[in-house]
């Protein structure tokens, strides 16, 4: 498929990487956009030989929200009943395989949405975050309200939510929303270092933990406990469990066969 508002590349055959690619927007997230990159996560979560996906934007933004020109007429009925936001975002949920967030600049409303949907965020030391839709009369409405007080708890989000403030790379690190902060010309080195870790392991055990820490949003303990061990036990049917324990005994490197 011939993408207009997305960069789609692979690196070391391994990992696929996305760049959202609408700079005079700052790449705001039109429909158009969306279903292009639902269409390139979907075709390299496909992938055999793909073992992680990095998301990344520009240096000025991982992507500015929701495109406000498009959605400024919306009435209710419009906005109900073409299911804006879920029909293009659940693609992204859906997808298997770990996708790294690499951040800079900035990642507002649907943006900062966007990037909380990854599995884990990178981000460099310009970036900022911030959900402002309050300013614009309405309420984040792809999940900011939901996962981000999972990432940060009640009171930053709630500040966040209601002030329409940003939050820069540092208060992102220590509130645990990004996992790494680093200076911005070293963000995709340290984005493919992560990901390349990522691709040479075992793909079916990746995709176990995956959906295993995803769980324990959607769980009680018990119950996610119990999830986490059935993953855990499945994964003694592999040949790369055989293979990576192997390898540990015989002090070499593994070479998961992804079976
Ligand atoms: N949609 C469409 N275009 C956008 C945009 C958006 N969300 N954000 C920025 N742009 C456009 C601007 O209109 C501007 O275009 P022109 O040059 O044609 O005027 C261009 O990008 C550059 O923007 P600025 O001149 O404003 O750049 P700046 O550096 O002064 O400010 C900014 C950057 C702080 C990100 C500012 O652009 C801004 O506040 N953007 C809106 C952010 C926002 O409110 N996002 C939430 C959207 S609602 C949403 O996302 C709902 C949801 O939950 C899914």
């Amino acid at each position: 498929m011939h993408y207009e508002t997305i960069l789609v590349r692979t690196e070391a055959d391994k990992v696929g990487i996305i760049a959202l690619n609408r700079p005079k927007q700052l790449n705001a997230l039109s429909d158009q956009l969306m279903d292009e990159l639902g269409h390139a996560l979907k075709a390299f979560d496909a992938d055999e030989n793909i073992g992680c996906i990095i998301l990344t934007g520009s240096e000025k933004a991982f992507a500015a929200g929701a495109d406000i020109p498009s959605m400024a007429q919306y009435s209710f009925v419009d906005a109900y009943k073409g299911d804006f936001i879920t029909r293009n975002w659940e693609t992204i949920r859906s997808v298997r395989k770990p996708v790294i967030g690499a951040v800079s600049g900035f990642a507002l409303g649907g943006g900062c949405e966007l990037a909380m949907m990854c599995d884990f965020i990178i981000a460099a030391d310009n970036a900022k975050f911030g959900q402002p839709e309050i300013k614009l009369g309405v309420i984040p409405g792809a999940g900011g309200t939901q996962r981000l007080p999972r990432a940060v708890g009640k009171s930053k989000t709630m500040d966040m939510v209601l002030t329409g403030r940003m939050m820069d790379a540092t208060e992102a690190e220590r509130a645990g929303l990004v996992s790494r902060v680093v200076p911005l010309d070293k963000l995709m080195e340290e984005a493919l270092g992560a990901a390349l870790i990522v691709a040479d392991l075992s793909q079916v055990a990746a995709m176990a933990a995956k959906e295993s820490v995803n769980r324990a949003f959607e769980s009680s303990l018990s119950d996610g406990l119990m999830f986490e061990r059935r993953l855990f036990h499945g994964l003694f049917a592999t040949e790369d469990q055989k293979e990576g324990m192997d390898a540990f005994l015989n002090k070499r490197k593994p070479e998961f066969k992804n079976r």
